[in-house]
């Protein structure tokens, strides 16, 4: 009888996609997955370890597996991701239960770390490589809109809070014709969207080549209505990416900017290579380029040493910026980090009084983006029933707001006009104008 499997995904993007990578190793083994952790021949983890809350999680549901184990000693677990490296010490002395502990660039060895599971021993192997970006290998994917595409690996900013560079290890690129050829296939699929995944996406380099580049070649692809990509540095962020964006209209007119921080003391404490003027003066030259983009970014506050003062230099670049979503945390002290040994950490009151206040403003900020749209009419992807009403649609701008609508003589995967009625909280609301792009009107909003 074949064996089944089970996997649960925490984390970024680019672990859903290396989860589907993994699915598709599998899969191509003749492994079956199954969605009934009860039953499952195998369990496996694919872990974050981008904050304690992340791993909190995981040690959690570590326990639950625990408890199946007991009562099914044959089942096999296994830790994939970021957390496997430094989890490593702590599973082979306290989490015996655990066979297997994969890092993110060991996925290739899974079918045959599987077929030798009767050896009642632990396998371990979290070694990363310079090379590894599972270029030949097809993720299987699951019926949708979009379909994830990793273009690159690791990461080589260090910035001084993140633990990305540790636990995935060097940057490298995956070559473009792959990549290409990749994307064709997820058209033939039946997707309508791809999102560009890498830790750093517009760090992505294979001999003359660079990220604008590879867009313009994506762009081309027949039949591919939608491109996004996610994150870029906004080091690297450059006249010729904003170039090939304006060019293509298929490369959707919003860009994720993490700011992190916005005194320059902390940015240079972060090795973050901006400053804040830089910031405000880069978003103010995407909103020139890009009429309409929309600008979502990413922000930590409490980082060690933030003075209220410095604080508030964060809410200046919001209030200048007023970006159009924004997703904050609160810092979180990460092994091998440089940050973890800063001595002048925050208390936790702190942080949370600053993330408070911070997401009190975002959501004015994000209102006010979405009260500009009210009133035109937007190309909207129509992408699944609305959560709320089964009456209506939701479906996403180029710009990435969600607007729902009546569903009135439209279908899921396509792009209509809508005319945007209202903003409420974060989603727009509208009605259907008429089917077809309509991208002059979209682009000059
Ligand atoms: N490569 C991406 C982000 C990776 S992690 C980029 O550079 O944009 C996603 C976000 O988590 C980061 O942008 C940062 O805002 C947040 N983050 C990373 N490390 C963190 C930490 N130690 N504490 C709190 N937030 C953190
Ligand atoms: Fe982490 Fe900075 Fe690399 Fe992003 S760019 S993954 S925040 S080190
Ligand atoms: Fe988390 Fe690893 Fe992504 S640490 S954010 S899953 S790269």
């Amino acid at each position: 009888m074949s064996v089944s499997y089970y996997i649960e995904t925490y984390g970024c993007q680019m672990n859903v996609a290396d989860s589907e990578l993994i699915e598709g190793v599998l899969k191509e083994q003749g492994l079956i997955l199954s969605h009934d952790i009860n039953t499952a021949d195998v369990i496996m983890v694919n872990t974050c370890a981008v904050r304690d809350h992340a791993e909190a999680k995981v040690h959690t549901r570590l326990g639950q597996f625990h408890k199946i184990k007991r009562q099914r000693p044959d089942v096999l677990i296994g830790v994939l991701g970021c957390m496997a490296q430094h989890l490593k010490n702590d599973l082979l002395e306290n989490k015996p239960y655990v066979d297997i502990v994969l890092g993110p660039d060991s996925y290739r060895r899974l079918p045959e770390i599987l077929r030798r599971k009767q050896e009642k021993k632990h396998i371990v192997d979290t070694k990363l490589s310079k090379y590894e970006v599972y270029d030949n290998l097809f993720p299987s994917r699951k019926e949708g809109i979009n379909a994830w595409v990793s273009i690159m690996r690791g990461c080589d900013k260090f910035c001084t809070f993140c633990i990305v560079p540790f636990t995935r290890g060097r940057e490298r690129s995956r070559r473009i014709e792959s990549i290409v050829h990749e994307v064709t296939k997820a058209v033939a699929d039946g997707f309508v969207e791809v999102t560009l995944l890498g830790q750093n996406v517009n760090s992505f380099k294979t001999g003359d080549k660079q990220f604008p580049d590879l867009l313009d070649s994506v762009a081309q692809v027949p039949g591919l209505q939608r491109i996004r990509y996610t994150s870029p540095h906004p080091q690297d962020v450059d006249s010729e990416l904003l170039d090939v964006m304006a060019k293509h209209k298929n490369i959707c007119n919003s860009i994720h900017l993490p700011l992190q921080a916005g005194s320059d003391r902390i940015l240079k404490r972060m090795n973050r290579t901006y400053t804040k003027k830089h910031f405000m003066a880069l978003a103010d030259q995407i909103r020139n380029n890009l009429p309409g983009v929309g600008i979502s970014t990413d922000i930590i506050v409490g980082f060690p040493g933030e003075t209220e003062a410095e604080f508030q230099e964060t809410l200046d670049v919001m209030h200048h910026v007023k970006f159009d979503s924004a997703f904050t945390f609160k810092y979180s002290s990460r092994p091998h980090t440089k940050a973890a040994e800063y001595t002048d950490h925050i208390s936790e009151d702190v942080k949370q009084n600053r993330l408070e206040r911070m997401i009190t403003l975002q959501k004015e900020h994000t209102l006010f983006r979405n009260q500009e749209v009210v009133g035109s009419v937007l190309s909207v992807m129509v992408e699944k029933e609305s959560k709320r009403s089964t009456d209506q649609w939701a479906g996403r701008t180029d710009s990435n707001k969600w607007v729902l609508f009546d569903k009135v003589n439209a279908s899921v995967k396509e792009i209509v006009s809508v005319k945007i009625n209202r903003a409420h909280g974060v989603s727009l609301h509208g009605s259907l104008v008429n089917k077809g792009v309509n991208d002059e009107v979209d682009k000059n909003i």
